[in-house]
């Protein structure tokens, strides 16, 4: 911790208290990106091992192998997580460091011990620091193992899945209370199996609408199962989300689409509403082809909290070349916007406080945590510093525009920075960087961004 530097959030107007004593403060993280340690303690292989050393599919040639070696970091990470003043961790378990051919014991599979024994030491850790953890239980690494029986299209999914969930909340119940199931199941299931820019990089239709209904049960059943192991446990799941806007007024429908894709498709099965097919008639042949009876109730799981991903808004035209949905994303640059991150998305603060309003007009959506949020901007070590001042500017406006909808009475109740360390970015390998504190891959040595002292000026300094 080198940097003195101090910022001041008096443009922003807003305090720690603002929020309430009971706001969650916290960062996010997901397994594959930080742990590294892929071939240890009796790990088995993901499809993001698998993926990540195929050629051409990681744009830097990268992969997770060692990533920010947080496997064996963590007590030190954690350290510093908490002298930033966070009070929440939310990380993912890596089903295969767990069940290392995805099987649990019911489907005659083997637990790692050693596997659930570094979970149990992190989550110890994280308690001892006053730090709640929040365990995502499926962060896009499926074992290999079970792509290999046919991935997300394969309906035993759901069984394996339940399976895997029975194994995690029987070790970690009685101390961990805070349950994510999936996180943005739209990006594992479109990007994986029908664009194939991820893990296992499958493309076809044929996939996608299986792949679809079998994430959505597994994010149920997910549900039913933690609820029955863990009765006092906060059972939540993740979308990514974004406003969608028309380019011109004749791209209303356009973006309607656009919106029942991107923020719809997961949430409204789980609210008991049945998937989106007025706007998206594609869907119908779940319910023709792919679901068996009685699925759509199984769809419905009356979730405690919702998570929003959300990092920019979308603006979108009619496009006829674009199958199914029929419209396409009109870039930043097309529109001459200059603010737009390193992953090309265009910042817009007040896209949080709109999509904060959106999922809060569903009436069965008690809770909202904002589970990720935050920027990859190009950083530089000066001098043993990182002045990533585009990143501060980020966070304190997207807060700001959290803080509003708040004031309006809408059930915001936390926000997770993505991320703690910069790490790996997936398809992106480890150029982008998310962090809060800047890791130098060839060192693992940490430096904390004036992005990661001004939350610890924020949440540190009201109490002294
Ligand atoms: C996601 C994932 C994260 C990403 C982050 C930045 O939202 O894509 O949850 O793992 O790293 O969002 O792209």
């Amino acid at each position: 911790m080198t940097s003195q530097q101090t910022f001041s959030t008096s443009s922003s107007d807003f305090s720690r208290p603002d929020f309430g004593p009971d706001f969650v403060w916290g960062t996010a993280t997901a397994a594959y990106q930080i742990e590294g340690a892929v071939d240890r303690d009796g790990r088995g292989p993901s499809i993001w091992d698998t993926f990540s050393h195929q050629k051409g599919k990681i744009k830097t040639g990268e992969h997770g192998d060692i990533a920010c070696e947080f496997y064996d970091r963590y007590e030190s990470d954690l350290h510093l997580h908490k002298q930033l003043g966070f009070n929440a961790f939310r990380f993912s378990l890596s089903w295969s460091r767990i069940l290392p051919d995805g099987l649990g014991p019911n489907q005659g599979g083997r637990i790692n011990e050693a596997g659930l024994a570094f979970y149990d030491r992190l989550i110890d850790h994280c308690l001892s620091l006053s730090i709640t953890p929040w365990i995502t239980l499926y962060h896009w690494d499926l074992p290999q193992a079970l792509e290999t029986k046919g991935g997300w299209p394969n309906r035993k999914i759901v069984d394996w899945f339940a399976d895997y969930v029975d194994v995690c909340t029987k070790a970690f119940g009685h101390k961990v209370k805070h349950w994510i199931i999936l996180n943005e199941p739209i990006a594992s299931s479109i990007l994986g199996y029908f664009t194939g820019q991820h893990a296992p990089g499958r493309r076809s239709f044929r996939n996608l609408l299986p792949a679809i209904h079998h994430t959505a049960l597994a994010q149920a059943e997910g549900g039913r199962v933690v609820r029955r192991n863990v009765p006092d446990a906060q059972v939540g799941t993740t979308f990514s989300c974004s406003p969608i806007d028309p380019f011109t007024p004749r791209d209303q429908a356009a973006a309607t689409r656009v919106d029942a894709l991107m923020n719809r498709l997961f949430i409204e099965p789980t609210l008991g509403m049945g998937y989106p097919t007025t706007e998206l008639p594609f869907l119908a042949g779940i319910a023709k082809k792919v679901a068996k009876p009685g699925d759509m109730e199984r769809l419905a799981f009356d979730f405690d909290f919702i998570g929003l991903q959300h990092y920019f808004r979308a603006v979108v035209e009619q496009s006829y070349f674009m199958p199914y949905i029929w419209a396409k994303d009109v870039s930043p640059l097309r529109r001459n916007v200059q603010t737009i991150t390193e992953m090309g998305w265009e910042v817009y603060p007040e896209s949080m406080y709109r999509i904060i309003r959106q999922f809060g007009q569903y009436e069965s959506v008690k809770k909202i945590y904002i589970t990720e949020s935050g920027a990859a901007f190009y950083d530089t070590v000066e001098q043993g510093q990182v002045t990533d001042t585009a990143r501060v500017e980020y966070h304190q406006n997207y807060l700001q525009n959290v803080l509003r909808a708040k004031r309006e009475g809408l059930p915001v109740e936390g926000y997770f920075a993505w991320t703690f360390l910069d790490n790996f970015e997936w398809a992106e390998g480890y150029r982008p960087r998310f962090g809060l504190v800047y890791v130098d891959f060839r060192t693992q040595q940490r430096i904390v961004k004036a992005s990661g002292r001004w939350f610890q000026q924020l949440l540190v300094k009201p109490f002294g």
